[in-house]
């Protein structure tokens, strides 16, 4: 059965446009097709509710646009397979088994039959049936495969309001967890905003007492952050997953590198300089650092601390809304310009979607290849 899919997903043609086709004609009513789809799993099996996060008004249709979008892009199952394994291993920090996977994939099909109409035909059953099959069973592999267990619990050891809207707190994993300098880790704060998971860079390179660094901006309305910054206290457990993220140094590169962070992004760069600090002494490594006043640059003096250390790095700062501050002025993308050249330098990006676009696009007109480049955005570009 499953090479079959496969084989007929590699043909694909039909199968894309049955998908497509049966899909328009619910698109229109996303929202209702999200709450049928709930009602429908939640009514037949209502222990699956405890799965899920306790307000999802704001995260009604994740995870049905999530599942619609998998299956719709799935021309290349090839080209997924790793997204698709890391997914299912991913999952198993919701408490997802491998039986809940039919209940959801005939949820998705009820509700999309329910509000089609009459148009809606046996064929757009099948492709759906065999699209979704594909999807579940490399998502099951995935999750089978993983030694690691679904989380970690981690106690908090230290916590520290660095700014209004800022938090650097440590965190004890009760087991070891491996992970490369500059990923990122899903975190959940069990005690406060239990089942909402949101993924923070541990501003450490993996260390032997295996504690964990963070360094978490409280964003407006923010269910995970708020809770992290203004109520995560020390002795608290949260919950740790998956380590994730490609950010990583290359240890075979010698080109000099540049590392640019905009607030809270500071936290993977202080990852990498971290494992750098135990190996190079060859590489200048410029860091630069923005914010939008000084009060947000928070880890200011640590990262002065390393570069009276080591001699190889240096650190320039900037403030976009602080006209009184002595060092850079503006954007720390248009601040990175002012140095340079730059086209021979490995670059590693991190910060908000907005500093995080703004600096590849201008790392883009000063000629940097984009294979040079490795970023992580906090919020979509
Ligand atoms: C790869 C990766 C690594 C990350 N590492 C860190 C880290 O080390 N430190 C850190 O502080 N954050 C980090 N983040 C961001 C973090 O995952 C959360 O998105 C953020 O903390 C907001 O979560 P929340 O639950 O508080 O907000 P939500 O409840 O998810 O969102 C509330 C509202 O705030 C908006 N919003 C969400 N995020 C932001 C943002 N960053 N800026 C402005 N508005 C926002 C949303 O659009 C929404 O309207 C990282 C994100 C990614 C993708
Ligand atoms: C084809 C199958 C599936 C796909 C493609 C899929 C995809 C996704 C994605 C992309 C997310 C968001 C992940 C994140 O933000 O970290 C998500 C969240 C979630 N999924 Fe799945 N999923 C599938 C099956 C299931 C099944 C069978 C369950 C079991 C009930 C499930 C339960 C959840 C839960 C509880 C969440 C988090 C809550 C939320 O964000 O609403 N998923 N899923």
């Amino acid at each position: 059965m499953f090479l079959t899919v496969l084989t007929t997903l590699n043909g694909m043609g039909d199968l894309a446009r049955l998908l497509k086709e049966s899909w328009s004609l619910v698109e229109e009513h996303q929202d209702k097709v999200a709450g049928y789809f709930y009602a429908r799993i939640f009514l037949s099996y209502p222990d699956l509710r405890e799965l899920f996060p306790v307000h999802m008004d704001v995260q009604r249709t994740r995870l049905l646009n999530a599942i619609v979008t998998a299956v719709q892009t799935l021309e290349d199952p090839e080209k997924f397979d790793d997204y698709l394994r890391g997914l299912g291993r991913d999952h198993r920090k919701f408490h997802v088994e491998p039986e809940h996977y039919e209940v959801v994939g005939g949820a998705l099909i009820e509700a999309m039959r329910a509000f089609a109409g009459e148009q809606w035909g046996v064929e757009y059953d099948q492709a759906w049936a065999d699209a979704y099959a594909v999807i579940a069973s490399k998502m099951l592999a995935g999750a089978d495969a993983d030694p690691n267990p679904p989380y970690w619990y981690a106690e908090v050891t230290a916590h520290e309001r660095r700014a209004k809207d800022i938090a650097v707190f440590t965190v004890l994993p009760m087991q070891p967890l491996e992970f490369r300098a500059g990923q990122y880790l899903s975190v959940e704060c069990s005690k406060y905003q239990p089942r909402l998971w949101r993924t923070y860079s541990p501003a450490n390179a993996p260390r032997r007492d295996n504690t964990l660094e963070f360094h978490v901006r409280a964003v407006g309305a923010g269910w995970v952050s708020s809770a992290l910054v203004r109520r995560l206290q020390v002795g608290d457990m949260i919950k740790v997953a998956a380590p994730m993220g490609t950010m990583t140094l290359d240890r075979r590169s010698t080109r000099d590198a540049v590392f640019v962070a905009g607030g809270t992004g500071l936290a993977p760069i202080k990852s990498l300089l971290e494992e750098l600090t135990r190996y190079n002494r060859t590489r200048w490594v410029h860091v630069f650092f923005g914010a939008k006043t000084r009060e947000d640059l928070y880890d200011l003096a640590d990262l002065n601390r390393l570069a009276a250390r080591y001699p190889w790095l240096s650190v320039v700062t900037a403030c976009s809304d602080d006209p009184t501050f002595p060092g850079e002025q503006g954007d720390i993308s248009d601040v990175v310009a002012r140095y340079g050249p730059w086209q021979e330098h490995d670059f590693f990006v991190s910060g908000s979607g907005k500093m995080v676009k703004s600096t590849l696009k201008k790392l883009a007109e000063l000629q940097v290849p984009s294979v040079r480049i490795k970023y992580d955005s906090f919020t979509e570009i």
